[in-house]
């Protein structure tokens, strides 16, 4: 059984005391949830705060985004190193908001990944259709080629560390969650790419999570879905009550 992984994105949210007062709100109640890993994405300039927030409390900090060079000129960036430095310990690559508002390609993305891999920290690939071509029935094609241009070279032996999230566009931010049907079909079949790529055995291991209008009153039914092991929390997770009941559908299942 894969431990599920409750994932909160709090994007370009929260200023120095609330990213501070959220992370706490949630530490206070993280030894509740005892069948989930509880990870927090805060904004990069607030990552050390919340690290100390955390202390040695048992949720997991990750970063929102990084640059695949190890260091040097380039202004505004944030490499690797310094993730691992501040205790990060995944890394959400190729959000669609960095894809589609910032351009990213899937080779920015799979040199992201690799630098990530190397450096032991953990990272969180995002892939997911626009609603145009879910509408032209383009989502499964979508979907294996942003898997293969962002996983490309990826081992055996590296894709045990990496995390998939499946965020349809289409429902990213917009209350338009997708069925806990259409969310299965395509998770089945990034197992199912996982396996083809790697075996089923590997494939197993590979945490996939579902983002996009994750809420408490559907967490469970999404959750309950076999090849769902998580979810990747935007709004919801800016809410510590709201992001903490996610997280109780989410150990609810285990324990079903
Ligand atoms: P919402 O939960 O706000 O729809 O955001 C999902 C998301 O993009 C998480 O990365």
């Amino acid at each position: 059984m894969r431990t599920p992984l409750i994932a909160g994105n709090w994007k370009m949210n929260t200023d120095s005391s609330s990213a501070a007062e959220l992370a706490a709100a949630i530490v206070c109640r993280a030894g509740e949830v005892t069948d989930a890993e509880l990870l927090v994405c805060p904004p990069t300039i607030y990552l050390t705060q919340v690290r100390d927030s955390i202390g040695d409390a048992a949720v997991s900090l990750g970063a929102q985004n990084m640059y695949h060079e190890s260091g040097g000129a380039y202004t505004g960036e944030t490499s690797v190193s310094m993730l691992n430095d501040i205790g990060a310990k995944y890394v959400i690559l190729g959000h669609s908001e960095r894809r589609h508002i910032m351009g990213e390609s899937d080779e920015d993305v799979n040199k992201k990944t690799h630098a990530a891999l190397q450096a032991g920290l953990r990272p969180i690939v995002c892939v997911g259709e626009l609603l145009e071509q879910r509408e032209a029935g383009q989502t499964t094609e979508v979907i294996r080629g942003q898997m293969e241009g962002s996983l490309a070279d990826v081992t055996a032996e590296q894709i045990s560390s990496v995390v998939i999230a499946y965020e349809p566009v289409w429902a990213i931010g917009t209350g338009k969650v997708a069925t806990p049907e259409q969310a299965e079909e395509v998770h089945a079949d990034l197992r199912k790419q996982l396996t083809e790529r790697y075996n089923a055995e590997i494939a197993d291991t590979v945490r996939i999570l579902y983002g996009g209008s994750v809420k408490p009153d559907n967490a469970e039914t999404l959750l309950g879905q076999p090849n769902i092991d998580g979810a990747l929390i935007g709004g919801a997770s800016l809410k510590a009550d709201d992001f903490l009941a996610i997280a109780a559908a989410g150990a609810a299942v285990v324990q079903a």
